[in-house]
């Protein structure tokens, strides 16, 4: 187990009374993330900025050809898409209390491991589909909550079936057999045919990879060496979007690794001088290398499929190395804390350090982008991608 999980455990263990604490309290609340939207915003004062016209308002920026609808966006993968499936499971892996969500409407904390909002939301809005995409594991939803596509990801979920069983979270296979049963759901609602419409269409987005490389890893360096890791992500991702094809998926986004060795975090591990990991970085692009022509000969295979490696590596690394060109001040810390390690727990109100302007910070904490660069990054890659999605 990597150093810092083991780290973060001990200072989990620590405040475990706290939690606890919290789990109590939260108990008698409504646990899921919908009812607590609509709790808080009751409890906001009466004029705070929630502006309902404003809100309805989608910044829709990709105009599709006119033969082509995306009825939905539906993710699986980790925390950089998790829009809150971790608030009822037991782990540690939460996110769902401030400073999380100090920038999303009403300043609330859905579980959303940002300040904000998160990619596959950022992807339906920009699509015109919708501002937010609910988390399949709110037991709020409605039926007419899952239409616009649904999230499955779990935060410190990964390819590795390994990498979610240590942390106690949804593996990618248990977010498929999820995928099954929303089907089914679906289709008691809206009917065979639409149903159906709706699984080809819509736009799924796969997510993992920066927990086994950044975490698992180390568990299984007896086993693996730094290339045969990699490899063996690669794999068990094109066999993940084998069977999401065989479930009825269509056009399918996966995202590549990103520059994990630059991560505040692992900067942070890295010594004084805070550098990137180059291992680290070099493990996340053989990974890509590797799952690169593994998806275009799956995408060859799979009739009518559209299955996409989205590079996220660049953009993101580039924008490490060039904070100032996107319009960010900061990128060798996180906003939460000192933002050399803070993250989950530990990037709590408390926390005196926490910045004042998230959005002139690529990072939110020291493992998390915040939803400012989020946005960047789904603008710039949105108009390349789309048109190979579609
Ligand atoms: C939309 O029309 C274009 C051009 O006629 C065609 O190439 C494409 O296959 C069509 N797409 C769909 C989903 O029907
Ligand atoms: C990992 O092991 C394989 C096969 O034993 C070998 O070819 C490769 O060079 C090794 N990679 C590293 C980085 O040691
Ligand atoms: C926050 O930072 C961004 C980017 O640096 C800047 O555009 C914005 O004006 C800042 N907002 C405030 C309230 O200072």
């Amino acid at each position: 187990m990597s150093l810092y999980l083991v780290f973060l455990l001990a200072v989990a263990k620590a405040s475990r009374n706290t939690l606890q604490e919290k789990t109590e309290v939260d108990a008698g609340k409504p646990k899921l993330a919908g009812i607590i939207v609509k709790a808080s915003r009751k409890t906001l004062p009466q004029n705070t900025k929630v502006d309902a016209k404003k809100e309805s308002t989608l910044e829709v920026t990709i105009k599709l050809p006119r033969n082509v609808t995306i009825p939905g966006v539906i993710a699986f993968g980790d925390s950089i898409v998790d829009s809150g499936n971790n608030n009822n499971l037991r782990t540690i892996l939460k996110s769902n209390f401030p400073p999380y969500g100090q920038d999303f409407r009403g300043k609330f904390a859905t579980g959303r491991f940002t300040d904000g909002r998160v990619p596959s939301d950022f992807v339906a809005e920009r699509l015109g589909i919708a501002k937010t995409i609910p988390a399949y594991l709110d037991p709020a939803l409605k039926g007419k909550d899952l239409l616009k596509g649904i999230n499955f990801a779990s935060g410190g979920s990964g390819y590795d079936p390994l990498t979610a069983k240590i942390v106690r979270v949804v593996s990618l296979e248990d977010q498929l057999k999820y995928f099954q049963e929303y089907k089914e759901k679906i289709k008691a609602i809206v009917g065979e045919e639409k149903a159906k419409f709706m699984v080809e269409n819509s736009l799924y987005l796969v997510v993992a990879s920066s927990n086994d490389l950044a975490h698992t890893y180390i568990a299984r360096s007896l086993r693996y060496n730094s290339t045969e890791y990699p490899d063996y992500l690669a794999d068990m991702s094109s066999k993940f979007v084998k069977k999401l094809y065989g479930l009825g998926a269509r056009r399918i986004a996966v995202f590549s690794a990103v520059p994990v060795g630059c991560l505040p975090s692992r900067r942070t591990l890295n010594g004084v001088k805070r550098k990137c990991s180059e291992n680290l970085n070099k493990m996340a692009l053989q990974f890509n290398a590797k799952l690169s022509p593994a998806l275009v000969a799956l995408r060859k295979k799979s009739p009518g499929s559209k299955i996409v490696l989205v590079d996220v590596y660049d953009i993101l690394h580039n924008m490490i190395e060039n904070p100032k060109k996107y319009g960010f001040e900061v990128a060798n810390r996180g906003c939460c804390g000192t933002g050399l390690f803070e993250v989950l727990i530990l990037c709590n109100k408390i926390n005196p350090f926490t910045c004042k302007n998230a959005s002139s910070y690529v990072f939110w904490d020291s493992y998390h982008p915040t939803e400012k660069a989020y946005q960047v990054i789904v603008d710039k890659l949105l108009g390349i991608y789309i048109p190979q999605l579609v």
